[in-house]
């Protein structure tokens, strides 16, 4: 079968690398896709933008693809899955209506309270006067989150009532342009993050492995936010009990919640948590697709061909599958990031040494590159995700950091904490 992906992130090379691991996937087109999958045997890229929905479902009917699978939330929320289904395409992503659940934080925090989820508890405001007069009453430490989306850029954690103040200004004088038409305010929790991505059919949910992501751009999780440095998987925090409870009391019920309001959703599910030293959760967001960079660290341990699951999400036939299975071990990815990332960064640099890295063990994701010529360039803040699998985690990580070692580019940036924690 051939399948085509949408995105061009290091999610997307890591789906289309596990996808062509399989016998029954002949072919994986990527839309736009990056430098990793122009050249990955079995792959190759179609240059079309990820919001011509008309384009990809003419190529997808033309070329006889059975499954679509949508990696960004951008296009999710802007009902690719409707419009692709609409012409009796096969998609893994959930509709528009589903897409809520993370393009609309307000939307989201609805439905945890309606479904009680654990969540923090929070107050939706259209007004900044309304907003800053509950700041100014609730006090700091607080977190004030741009409802919409907003590239991971949309939340403040403020440690002091100004900071908050300043970032309802923000907000509301469109530093977030639509996602900023109104604003959530939320409880200040403490804890360990994990993500639980679970795949989801609309009736029946299972989670995959729980993974860690490192969001901040400095080592010991310091510094500015960014879509993440970093992640391993399993993440121990979460464990085997831990997991059946997040089972229950987030994933089935936000299932539950999602059909009591006659949405159909199919494909990840992915909850965003903050686990107390108690052993208490709460989750901080939904999203409506897989994690980037956990993916990177979650599927090399896949056993279960990835398109079988896919496939039964799609065919809203989860139920009748067998366990997922998965490989003994752990695996971590480290992210290589353009000098400035999260903030302004130059693109074009030459990239070299991906083949020594991966003479050490390693897998080499591609996020932000570009082939010119010959030329692997960057083209991205994350640039890429060197990724390894290791009988535990310290040998993973071993793994990975002898691979990065091995790359060079102009300004290369990485974290060398990457599971620390653990
Ligand atoms: P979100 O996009 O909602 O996941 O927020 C981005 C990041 O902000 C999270 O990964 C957390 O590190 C932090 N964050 C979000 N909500 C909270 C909260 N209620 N308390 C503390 N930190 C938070
Ligand atoms: N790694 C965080 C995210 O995918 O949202």
């Amino acid at each position: 079968m051939k399948v085509l992906i949408v995105g061009n992130g290091g999610r997307e090379h890591a789906l289309a690398w596990k996808l062509l691991q399989s016998k029954q996937i002949e072919q994986v087109i990527c839309v736009p896709g990056n430098g990793g999958t122009a050249t990955m045997p079995g792959c190759q890229n179609l240059l079309l933008a990820t919001d011509d929905f008309e384009g990809i479902a003419q190529f997808a009917k033309k070329q006889e693809i059975s499954l679509v699978v949508v990696g960004p939330e951008a296009p999710l929320a802007q009902g690719i899955a409707d419009y692709l289904q609409n012409q009796d395409l096969k998609v893994f992503g959930p509709s528009k209506a589903g897409a809520q659940i993370e393009a609309s934080k307000a939307w989201a925090k609805a439905l945890m309270q309606e479904a009680e989820i654990p969540t923090a508890s929070a107050a939706v405001f259209a007004q900044s006067k309304a907003a800053k007069s509950y700041v100014k009453e609730r006090k700091a430490p607080v977190v004030v989150k741009a409802d919409g989306l907003a590239a991971g850029k949309g939340v403040t954690v403020a440690q002091t009532v100004d900071e908050a103040l300043a970032a309802i200004d923000a907000i509301f004088q469109g530093q977030f342009g639509s996602a900023g038409n109104c604003v959530v305010i939320e409880e200040y929790l403490t804890g360990q993050e994990a993500s639980v991505l679970a795949l989801t059919d609309g009736l029946t949910i299972r989670p995959l492995l729980p993974a860690q992501d490192h969001k901040r751009i400095g080592e010991g999780d310091t510094g500015e936010n960014t879509g993440g440095m970093g992640a391993y998987a399993p993440a121990p925090l979460v464990t085997p009990q831990l997991l059946a409870r997040i089972q229950k009391e987030v994933l089935e019920k936000a299932i539950a919640a999602l059909r009591n309001r006659k949405i159909d959703y199919r494909g990840v599910l992915y909850a965003g948590l903050m686990i107390a030293p108690d052993g208490s959760f709460k989750v901080l967001e939904f999203n409506c697709r897989f994690g980037d960079p956990e993916t990177q660290a979650i599927l090399p341990l896949l056993e279960t061909p990835l398109e079988e699951l896919m496939l039964a999400c799609a065919e809203q036939r989860l139920a009748t599958l067998p366990p997922i299975v998965w490989k003994p071990g752990a695996a971590a990815t480290v992210v290589a990031a353009s000098k400035g990332y999260p903030r302004a960064y130059k693109n074009g640099m030459v990239i070299t040494g991906i083949p020594q890295a991966e003479s050490k063990g390693a897998v080499v994701f591609h996020a932000g590159t570009k082939l010119e010529g010959q030329q692997l360039l960057t083209n991205g803040g994350r640039v890429l995700n060197v990724t390894a699998v290791g009988e535990n985690l310290e040998k993973a990580l071993h793994k990975a950091y002898a691979g990065i070692q091995c790359i060079n580019f102009e300004g290369m940036y990485y974290r060398r904490d990457i599971g620390y924690r653990v």
